[in-house]
């Protein structure tokens, strides 16, 4: 192996509820090596570039970001991926000898989520060549519209109950049509994909109000939360013959990508990982 091995992180605020030790962990422990990965709480009112600086110092050689950081996070480094760069926001850093190096494995883990739901479900998908619906104009949807410009979906419709903010958007990909918030409905049709990047539908919030009879048939339907891991969305896609992608699927893919960044080593996302992470969940939420 010629990582040489050295302490990982989730740098967050507040960053206890995180998961990500426990998927990293699984990783080093499967290489043998002992639980390197910890969660790492940064004070949005601390310097943030002293606290990386710290870090370096105390040994650390790759961290996750998380909100509300990665922004600063951004800021903050000497070098940046292009998906990095087109996103304004960094969940990986790589402490490379005094160098920061930012990356942002969001949107590609989003995507190989999807694959592997697809090849799970329906081998002969094809999402790819239809229509996309994106819901919600936060932080996760932005780096799931770029990531759907690059593996080259040419209509992509993004709606927002506050339009303004998906309008702010529309640079993202190549060909983002921005519609209202009630038209969702009629905008659904003849989709191959439908992604709910909004808090409806998380535990104590309202349910996410979307009719899916417009959808192509084997279209994916995905719910970036995992708060429940089967949200009233995904329990209505699966009754009605869709493929229903839960959010452990953009978190596991995220993080595996990430592990590679620093390791050089693409982690195995097994389906003993994914039972853990299940048992997590129903116990502590
Ligand atoms: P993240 O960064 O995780 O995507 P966020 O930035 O808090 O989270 O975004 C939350 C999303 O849920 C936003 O798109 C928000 O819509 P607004 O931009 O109009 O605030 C959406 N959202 C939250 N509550 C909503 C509701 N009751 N109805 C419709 N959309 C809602």
């Amino acid at each position: 192996m010629s990582w040489v091995a050295g302490k990982l992180a989730i740098i967050g605020w507040p960053v206890s509820h995180s998961r990500s030790p426990l998927i990293h962990n699984y990783w080093l422990a499967a290489q043998g090596l002992p639980p390197l990965y910890e969660a790492y709480p940064i004070d949005p009112k601390d310097d943030f570039r002293a606290a990386l600086r710290g870090m370096a110092d105390a040994g650390f050689v790759g961290a996750n970001v998380t909100v509300p950081h990665k922004e600063a996070a951004f800021a903050a480094m000497d070098a940046l991926s292009p998906a990095a760069q087109i996103l304004g926001a960094v969940n990986t850093i790589s402490f490379e000898n005094g160098r920061l190096q930012g990356d942002n494995t969001d949107g590609d883990g989003f995507l190989a989520g999807l694959d592997a739901a697809s090849q799970r479900g329906a081998p002969d998908g094809n999402w790819q060549n239809a229509p996309a619906l994106v819901l919600g104009a936060g932080g996760a949807a932005r780096a799931i519209i770029a990531a759907l410009g690059r593996a080259g979906i040419d209509d992509i419709r993004l709606v927002n109950r506050t339009r303004d903010k998906a309008e702010a958007l529309s640079g993202l990909a190549p060909h983002i049509a921005i519609g209202d918030w009630q038209d969702r409905a009629a905008l659904a049709d003849g989709c191959g994909l439908l992604v709910n990047t909004t808090s409806l539908g998380m535990t104590g919030q309202p349910p996410l109000e979307m009719p899916l009879d417009g959808l192509k048939s084997g279209a994916l339907v995905s719910d970036i939360v995992y708060t429940p891991l089967h949200t009233p969305l995904l329990r209505a896609a699966q009754a009605s013959g869709y493929i229903a992608v839960d959010g452990l699927g953009m978190l596991l893919h995220q993080a595996a990508l990430s592990f590679e960044i620093w390791t050089g080593m693409r982690p195995h996302i097994d389906d003993k990982l994914r039972a853990l992470l299940v048992t997590d969940l129903a116990e502590k939420d």
